[in-house]
């Protein structure tokens, strides 16, 4: 069934065009140059009608027919957000082929030289497509509400290796010239997909099975570690399937742990989630990311938000789908725990939006136009508030009620695109009366938060609160999540002498903990004192995870001289960083 929803402001296709349906790419990364040199043959669902094509920074050879014969096409100038259109008429027999290189400094890829990686070995380069980014290394329709499938060949150093996220085919190697091998790596991927979850990665990369279905992958000096982190993968899939009522729909759910210029927590690629590497602790205190990622499976990639004014129907939902796997698999407590830790992040950003005079993007569906470019606007907005949205509802209708209807939801929009008029539409069928009794308009398209949000609490945050509001300094063994909370929780400013004697006694500053030790760094920095200003430097050299970095460089202009301070260490450290970061630092610090 074909569904019309209002336009994408953040692509030119519009619906009615002819709709891409497939692509055959190869693509040949040239790593001394930070180029990739690729070709896109695109089949699209009928021809004799023009179309287009999202592009950014790519240089475009030449498009031909299934005869070699050259098509005219027409290339918009470049707009500040979207990038540029590319006009032309698809020929009768639905297919072009396109020949293009993409720029030094696409946004969608990162290109690490050996000594940017933890294992130094060799270079390394990785694809990040959300939001508007694929349209950086392959031409596409880049709207969630547009699926495809694809087959890959990428031609690879014979002692790298290639990944991507669909189905590995096969590895042939090539002599070039007299002593040099090379590489050329098959991939398919059978199920449609939107183009902003195309991923692939080339590095040295080692690999770990953890059960039939799942394997992690990483460089070599990180995948014993990484193997042990997420040992329970297996585990989190079987809940996952057994909460949505519908089997694992990609085949199989592998991990790739990224070099730590990963601008992100994690990213859903369907079959091969990428994760920062930042979630190796030792203790699987950060396992939330890699069930979050998990979830994605299903809420939003399998049934994705049609635009990215609906991202809460992907977040939203995911977030919720993460606390209940959670609670399935540590207990209701850990999963009200990472409730009140998000719950704390989403003040933060209410709070800032507030500041900014921006209270429109704490909607959960605000109504983004094209110049609202959506890495700009990143919150725990439609994360947090879309899932307590949903803790709501099921509350008002109790949990069985409620499985029954995300399963019914999963089922019916499986393989398409939802947008919220939909969604509600869906809910006002299935469980008449819900809406007005949750004061449904308020969550979805008020500000703030409404007034029956839920407040409960988890038994694991009760010493960590009262700690955190005495100003003492707790002595209890706490887990990774509870010293977050903790620190977090703590007013701005404590003084010097709590953040030393927590330091002293706990060893905070140094902690195995990249989530503890950014925690604890930053309630420093905007405690206003200096005396870490060496550790954060070297936590920003280290770690490029977006979440992390802004917040750091923000506390650091805050400090009295801070501006020149934040301005000197990010220009030191961003040519590590991924394109994503460096252009949120430039934001900040313009
Ligand atoms: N899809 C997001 C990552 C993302 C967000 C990529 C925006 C591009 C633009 C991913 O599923 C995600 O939400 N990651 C979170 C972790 C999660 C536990 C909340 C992150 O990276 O912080
Ligand atoms: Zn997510």
């Amino acid at each position: 069934m074909c569904i019309q929803h209002a336009h994408d402001p953040h692509s030119f296709f519009r619906s009615g065009q002819p709709q891409m349906v497939h692509v055959d790419w190869i693509a040949c990364p040239i790593f001394d140059r930070h180029v990739i040199n690729a070709i896109a043959c695109i089949t699209f669902d009928r021809g004799g009608e023009k179309t287009c094509l999202d592009i950014r920074d790519l240089s475009i050879t030449s498009i031909v027919d299934e005869n070699n014969g050259a098509i005219d096409f027409k290339l918009s100038d470049p707009h500040p957000v979207l990038g540029q259109s590319l006009l032309f008429m698809v020929p009768e027999n639905p297919c072009v082929t396109i020949f293009y290189e993409t720029s030094p400094n696409a946004s969608g890829l990162q290109w690490l030289v050996k000594e940017q990686t933890l294992d130094k070995n060799q270079p390394f380069l990785f694809s990040q497509a959300q939001y508007l980014h694929a349209r950086s290394f392959i031409p596409c329709q880049d709207t969630p509400s547009v699926r495809f499938t694809f087959a890959a060949k990428i031609h690879i150093p014979k002692t790298a290796r290639s990944l991507m996220g669909a189905q590995f085919v096969q590895r042939f190697e090539y002599p070039v010239g007299e002593r040099c091998l090379e590489a050329m790596e098959m991939w398919r991927m059978p199920q449609p997909i939107p183009a902003y979850l195309m991923a692939f990665a080339v590095g040295e990369i080692a690999d770990r099975a953890i059960d039939d279905r799942c394997r992690v992958y990483a460089e070599p000096g990180l995948v014993e570690a990484a193997a042990k982190e997420f040992a329970q993968l297996g585990q989190m899939v079987n809940a996952a399937e057994r909460l949505t009522g519908i089997p694992y729909p990609w085949e199989r759910f592998d991990v790739l742990m990224l070099p730590p210029s990963f601008p992100f927590g994690g990213m859903e690629n369907p079959r091969l989630a990428f994760l920062t590497p930042t979630l190796v602790t030792g203790d699987r205190s950060l396992v939330n990311v890699v069930i979050h990622e998990l979830a994605h499976s299903w809420t939003g990639n399998l049934v994705t938000n049609a635009t990215w004014c609906d991202l809460w129907l992907n977040e939203g939902w995911t977030v919720y789908l993460e606390w209940r796997i959670t609670e399935e698999l540590y207990g209701r407590e850990e999963a009200l725990l990472q409730r009140e830790v998000l719950r704390w992040e989403l003040e933060r950003d209410l709070e800032k939006f507030a500041r900014a005079g921006q209270n429109e993007f704490t909607a959960l569906a605000p109504r983004l136009t094209d110049m609202v470019d959506p890495d700009d606007i990143f919150s725990r907005v439609p994360y947090c508030k879309g899932a307590l949205f949903l803790v709501v509802i099921e509350g008002y209708v109790g949990r069985e009620r409620f499985d029954a209807f995300m399963r019914e939801y999963l089922g019916r929009f499986k393989f398409q695109s939802v947008d919220t008029a939909q969604f509600l539409h869906f809910v006002s069928q299935k469980l008449p009366g819900v809406l007005e009794a949750v004061e449904a308009e308020k969550w979805v398209y008020g500000v703030g938060m409404p007034s029956n949000t839920p407040t409960e609490s988890s038994t694991l945050s009760a010493s960590v609160t009262s700690a955190a509001a005495s100003l003492c300094v707790p002595l209890e063994r706490w887990s990774g999540s509870q010293w977050g909370l903790y620190l977090k929780l703590l007013p701005r400013l404590v003084p010097p002498e709590l953040i030393l004697e927590l330091d002293r006694v706990h060893g905070l500053s140094t902690s195995q903990n990249t989530e503890v030790r950014f925690a604890f760094l930053l309630l420093a920095l905007e405690s206003g004192y200096d005396g870490y200003n060496q550790l954060v430097d070297e936590f920003l050299t280290k770690i490029g995870r977006f979440r992390y970095v802004i917040p750091l460089l923000k506390a650091l202009a805050n400090l009295p001289n801070g501006r020149q301070l934040a301005r000197l260490s990010f220009d030191r450290v961003k040519g590590g960083y991924h394109p994503i970061t460096v252009a949120q630092g430039e934001r900040l610090l313009r």
